[in-house]
């Protein structure tokens, strides 16, 4: 399946979780892919995996700068850009942990999340998207959340980011759509990626789980696979949408589960 054939894509976050998963189905169907992380020793081993069809540029999200240099190098090896798939955010449970509640955050961590997460993205579509228009078009995902979606216990700036994220891509999707650049989001429920098992573990994968109408919990593939979608020609009249990819997290009855384990235990 070459949907993507002669196609190049940024993925942000690629080297590890979601975006690897992202950068290896992009490969598969064709594309060639520049790998933007942190992480320059794993961009670096998933580019040797991949071969000459992919670029590893360490970047920081966080820092403008960085991610102009990013889109700049994916233009510079390959000579054009048609997707970006914004997915870097900070997973870092150190981080994670100090993203609490209103009254105990400290402003530091709720900036800093932004400046990754949200700005990160915006500077992503600042650089890529005249290369896009130089092309004719093209197609954006951005990495959302299911806590875009709803209130939690804690992660306040997280969930905020992510609810700003959704709604920015929103606005890509407005303001470019006359031009051939489609702009979506996508919601994961629990992926069981590394980010994702160091911030949800023990009695929470049960809990999670329990609330996930599938009979597993997610996998990165099964984002990478909505990514594919979405920039392939496939999803050519989808845009300005959030798609919820979490086996059905968000779909049913607040009880549901409560519901589930009291009659199981009746
Ligand atoms: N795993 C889940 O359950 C889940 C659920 C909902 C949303 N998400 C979202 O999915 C995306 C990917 O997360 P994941 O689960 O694959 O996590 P992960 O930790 O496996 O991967 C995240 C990658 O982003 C990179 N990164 C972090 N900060 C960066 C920065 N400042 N600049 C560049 N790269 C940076 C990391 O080095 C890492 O390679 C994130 O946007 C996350 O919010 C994940």
């Amino acid at each position: 399946m070459e949907r993507l054939s002669g196609k190049v894509a940024v993925v942000t976050g690629g080297a590890s979780g979601i975006g690897a998963a992202t950068c290896r189905r992009l490969v598969r169907e064709g594309a060639r892919v520049v790998i933007g992380d942190l992480d320059a020793l794993r961009a670096h081993e998933l580019a040797k995996e991949l071969g000459d069809v992919s670029l590893a540029v360490p970047f920081d999200a966080g820092d403008v700068k960085s991610v102009e240099e990013l889109i700049a190098a994916a233009v510079a090896r390959f000579g054009r850009l048609d997707i970006l798939h914004n997915n870097a955010a900070i997973m870092a449970n150190e981080h994670i942990k100090r993203d609490n509640n209103p009254v105990d955050i400290d402003f530091d961590v709720w900036d800093k999340t932004f400046a990754v997460n949200v700005r990160g993205y915006v500077a992503g579509c600042k650089y890529a998207i005249p290369h896009m228009l130089k092309a004719g078009g093209g197609a954006i995902v951005m990495t959302s959340s299911g806590s875009a979606h709803r209130g939690d216990l804690s992660n306040i700036a997280y969930g905020a980011s992510k609810a700003a994220v959704t709604n920015f891509a929103r606005y890509v999707a407005t303001i470019y759509g006359k031009q051939g650049i489609r702009c979506n989001t996508i919601s994961p429920g629990l992926i069981r990626t590394e980010g994702g098992q160091k911030n949800v573990q023990g009695a929470m994968v049960k809990v999670m789980a329990d609330n996930t109408l599938a009979p597993r919990l997610g996998l990165p593939e099964d984002i990478a696979a909505a990514v594919a979608y979405l920039v392939s020609d496939d999803g050519a009249f989808v845009t300005g949408q959030d798609i919820a990819v979490d086996g059905g997290m968000l779909a049913h009855m607040p009880y549901y589960s409560d519901f589930l384990n009291a009659t199981a235990a009746w």
